[in-house]
């Protein structure tokens, strides 16, 4: 733990940073479970979210990537859920003031008693909410409760998020692929054939474009706006892919398919996926769902 990080562990209800956004870029000087570089602000936003969480007596337990153990909610602020988060997606993008944003997924707890492990280690299936946040052009939550995906914009005249969409859906296919080619070295040859294939369609149609912020939620919003495909597939150096099942790929598994879009792993959907530990990571790929089956049928080519 680093000391930006004890200094805020040391205070179960800690000052609110000031306002003012001075002093809150670069590093917090350690790395986090998953050995990630940990930035000032994913220190703060990771603060401001498991306090909120703790104040609002709706959470037992919470995981956040930058934690590594459940988080167990004092037992006189107990509620019935069980919160998953990234506090922080993104944070490469800080210093160079590219779209971040935060993701969020909430379960009902299954154990009675104390909470436990079990009770954050549920199939994405069970989720009963998900969201994201978006620090972009302007500022937006995503949410679903699982009956459609509404977007909410934020009136920063009255202070409120305004629901500006409503049963938001993805395209059944769209001209965006994303993601990050420069491991294509290190890609299985069905990734890099597919990838081959939307640069040089064989059916003489247009190639897609290529779009990759390097924040998920920013290259996941841009997907379920405009369609297309994102993917963060397994790669030799990272067999698991990069990101985290619990807190990144399921709520945005959850929202696309909420959409009408497909996620996968590439050998199954993200939600049917029996969590077997808190910062497990999976390969990714989702989107609108043609794209998403036909990145499918280069998987089964290669079988
Ligand atoms: P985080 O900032 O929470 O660690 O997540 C970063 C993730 C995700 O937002 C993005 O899609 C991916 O890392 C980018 O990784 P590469 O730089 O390897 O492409
Ligand atoms: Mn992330
Ligand atoms: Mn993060």
């Amino acid at each position: 733990m680093c000391e930006l990080q004890q200094q805020q562990h040391r205070t179960v209800n800690p000052p609110r940073p000031h306002p003012s956004t001075h002093n809150r870029q670069g590093m917090a000087g350690c790395v986090n479970v998953t050995g990630d570089d940990v930035k000032k602000l994913d220190v703060l936003s990771n603060d401001l979210v498991v306090n909120m969480l703790r104040a609002s007596y709706g959470s037992c337990c919470m995981v956040s990537e930058e934690d590594k153990e459940l988080i167990i909610t004092p037992k006189d602020k107990r509620g019935k859920y069980v919160v998953c988060f990234d506090p922080l997606d993104g944070s490469s993008n800080i210093d160079c003031l590219a779209s971040i944003g935060t993701i969020f997924a909430i379960y009902k707890r299954v154990s009675e008693g104390e909470p436990t492990v079990e009770d954050a280690l549920q199939p994405g299936d069970n989720m009963v909410c998900a969201g994201y946040a978006l620090y972009g052009s302007a500022t937006l939550v995503a949410l679903s409760t699982g009956d459609g995906l509404n977007f909410f914009m934020l009136d920063p005249a009255i202070g409120e998020f305004i629901l500006t969409e409503r049963n938001v859906r993805i395209k059944p296919r769209g001209k965006i692929y994303s993601v990050n080619e420069g491991y294509a070295k290190y890609f299985h040859a069905s990734v890099n054939d597919y990838i081959r294939h939307k640069k040089h369609p064989e059916d003489g149609s247009s190639p897609y474009g290529a779009r990759y912020v390097g924040s998920m939620v920013s290259d996941v919003h841009r997907t379920i706006t405009y369609g297309g495909i994102f993917m963060y597939p397994a790669n030799e150096k990272n067999p698991e892919g990069k990101l985290r099942l619990l807190y990144e790929c399921n709520p945005i598994a959850f929202l696309v398919e909420q959409a009408g879009g497909l996620a996968t792993t590439g050998t199954q959907r993200v939600l049917a996926v029996r969590p077997q530990a808190l910062h497990q990571r999976v390969p990714f790929v989702v989107g609108s769902p043609d794209d998403v089956n036909e990145y499918l049928s280069f998987v089964r080519k290669y079988q």
